[in-house]
């Protein structure tokens, strides 16, 4: 018994959709350097594993915190000397708090409130949107793989649509790549960006990884079609894990979103 398939229209990039290939890659070049920040110069060893904006909420902590605190992200592995902690420990713990967030470059309190108004809502709303409809799409293109799979793997019949699942799975990669672009451009766009903001930014940083791989691999066994055990399963795998980090943008996006639309 054949298993019914919804079919979505078809999609061409022509005859040559390895062409593509090099257009994913000068995507994800893009994508990777965006959002470089400028820190105050003595805590650039600071800010190479989490924003400025950490060090910002604690200004208010005395002494005790911060020698503590710099001792342990040395032992996460911070480049600081020891020489140089009692001098960025009185940095960090000088009472003059203002003067404290002037030198770190800290966004102003209610910057999230100022920086969220200065960006059109329709702007800040382009990116989830697009990328709950792509998400809807990779739904779609992962049940496919899914069902390639059960084929391959269990002899179990089922239809599977290998040109939809190709083109559809490029246009998900390249709406996702787009996606990162765009949402770099908008973070860009809000100085203040809430907390969710970093683990959204990580995700996407794996994402793109994965991308590469998922994309990729597909295109190849698109290009030569061959019987093969490794390969799909890898990018069956890496596509796998794909949805779930999209997955978890979803949530992070939305919590980002709410703070943005109550701000
Ligand atoms: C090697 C990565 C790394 C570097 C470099 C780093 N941190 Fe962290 N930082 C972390 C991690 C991981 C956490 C969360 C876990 C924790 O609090 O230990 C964190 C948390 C923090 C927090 C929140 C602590 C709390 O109790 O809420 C502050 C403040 C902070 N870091 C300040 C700094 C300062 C100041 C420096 C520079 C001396 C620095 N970090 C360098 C990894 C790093």
């Amino acid at each position: 018994m054949k298993t019914h398939t919804p079919s979505l229209p078809a999609v061409s990039f022509g005859r040559r959709p390895h062409l593509l290939a090099p257009l994913l890659l000068c995507c994800l070049l893009l994508a990777v350097p965006a959002r470089a920040a400028d820190p105050a110069p003595q805590i650039k060893p600071c800010v190479a594993c989490h924003s400025v904006e950490r060090i910002c909420r604690n200004v208010d902590k005395g002494d005790a915190f911060w020698t503590k605190t710099v001792k342990r992200m040395i032992a996460n592995g911070a480049h600081v000397g020891p020489d140089q902690v009692p001098g960025l420990v009185a940095l960090l713990a000088n009472p003059d708090h203002d003067k404290v967030r002037e030198i770190l470059n800290c966004p102003s309190p209610d910057s999230l409130k100022t920086s969220a108004a200065a960006v059109p809502t329709a702007v800040i709303l382009a990116h989830p949107i697009l990328m709950i409809l792509t998400l809807l799409l990779a739904l779609w293109v992962t049940w496919q793989g899914v069902n390639r799979a059960r084929f391959s793997h269990f002899k179990q019949k089922t239809a599977f649509n290998w040109k939809g699942h190709t083109r559809y799975g490029l246009v998900v990669m390249g709406l996702w790549l787009a996606g990162a672009v765009g949402g770099s451009i908008v973070s860009d766009m809000l100085h203040g960006i809430p907390d969710a903001y970093e683990l959204h930014e990580g995700m996407a940083a794996v994402m793109l990884w994965l991308i590469a791989f998922g994309g990729l691999s597909g295109l190849y066994m698109d290009r030569k079609k061959a019987k093969r055990t490794l390969l799909p399963i890898l990018h069956g795998a890496a596509n796998l894990l794909l949805l779930l980090l999209a997955l978890g943008q979803l949530v992070t996006g939305l919590v980002i979103l709410g703070r943005l639309l109550a701000a």
